[in-house]
């Protein structure tokens, strides 16, 4: 087994874990965001770390109300720009708590005065010591290049924290099961062995979807391109639209994540023009009459119309997925060439 399955395989005991470690502090950050009436709030990461705060920019602004941005860190890295972090919440997620570029981020946030919070996956690295709020993944080390279980309790925790803020005790509740929920994928795993034969010959792909879960087509599209060197690319489907969809020809292999949802209506004009063309539709949902629209589909567990749920569906699908390319092209997902484990930007 390699060490990517390993890890993705550990994810319903390692969510567990972490929403028991973390209660506390999520319950002291978030009374301190109400009583400072914090409106503004700043996330800083790379990679992986930036799709699971991409998840909670839309979290936050559609659950508590407040803008999120997310940060250009040259700005202040290569430009010495001095931004005014003032009365915001500034966010910095790393699951090695190496990352140079947002380590200088929030350590002007502190001295301007913003409330400080990090999310990462390493006790007593640069970044969990910096800020006035740790929030710890706690999943164990992760040892594969490719970020799985980090990225499971990073969106984790940025649920946690939305739903706390916004005293959404309904949508915590449903939050629980998360841990069952992603197991119920991790079942049919055997099942996305056999539909990952079907790419055996894919060099690129478009990934789409739309709102919460657009942050999953990014990660499904980074998960692909760092373990089977696929050229993907994901969009939210209201910017496909846009220009990208001239790129669509007869059999070009689209993986589309949507779940029956507030964004389920919308996506029809979409795979209409993806029918018509001829493309090659991979449809992920929960939903019975979107997998009739695809040339394929996998269906994820009901998610009870709460695309925040289906997220974590969609995550564990993606990276299982991508790991079962690599055994039908050959590839070993745990040595993708060209990358190490921890990558420092400036
Ligand atoms: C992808 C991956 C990278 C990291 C990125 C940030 O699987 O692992 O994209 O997410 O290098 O790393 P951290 O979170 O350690 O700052």
């Amino acid at each position: 087994m390699t060490l990517m399955q390993k890890e993705i395989f550990e994810q319903p005991r390692a969510l567990t874990e972490c929403l028991d470690y973390n209660h506390k502090t999520l319950l002291d950050l978030t009374q301190r965001l109400k009583k400072e009436s914090i409106c503004n709030v700043v996330v800083a990461a790379r990679g992986t770390s930036d799709h699971a705060g991409i998840y909670g920019k839309y979290l936050i602004e559609s659950l508590v109300g407040t803008p999120v941005g997310l940060s250009a860190a040259s700005v202040v890295t290569l430009y010495g720009g001095k931004v005014n972090y003032k009365n915001m919440l500034v966010i910095g997620i790393s699951q090695s708590g190496k990352a140079a570029d947002v380590l200088e981020i929030m350590k002007q946030a502190k001295q301007q005065g913003a409330i400080t919070c990090t999310i990462t996956n390493t006790l007593g690295s640069p970044l969990a010591d910096c800020a006035d709020f740790h929030l710890y993944c706690n999943v164990g080390l992760e040892s594969s290049v490719a970020a799985t279980k980090t990225f499971g309790a990073q969106l984790y925790l940025m649920a946690q924290l939305a739903c706390m803020w916004a005293e959404r005790d309904d949508l915590l509740k449903e939050l629980e099961g998360v841990p069952a929920y992603i197991q119920q994928v991790l079942d049919k795993n055997d099942e996305i062995a056999h539909l990952a034969q079907r790419y055996r010959f894919m060099d690129d792909c478009f990934i789409l979807s739309r709102g919460i879960n657009y942050p999953v087509a990014l990660e499904s599209a980074l998960k692909v391109q760092e373990t089977n060197y696929v050229r993907a690319k994901a969009y939210p489907i209201s910017d496909f639209h846009h220009g990208p969809f001239a790129m669509v020809e007869e059999g070009t292999p689209i993986l589309f994540y949507m779940s029956d949802g507030p964004a389920k209506d919308d996506s029809y004009e979409m795979i209409r023009k993806l029918q018509d063309v001829g493309a090659d539709i991979l449809m992920v949902s929960d939903d019975e009459s979107l997998l009739k629209e695809g040339s394929v589909g996998f269906q994820i567990p009901c998610a009870k119309k709460l695309d925040m749920l289906a997220t974590f569906g969609f995550a564990v699908f993606a990276q299982l997925f991508a790991c079962n390319l690599t055994a039908v092209k050959g590839r070993n997902p745990d040595a993708p060439r060209g990358l190490k484990k921890v990558t420092v930007t400036k």
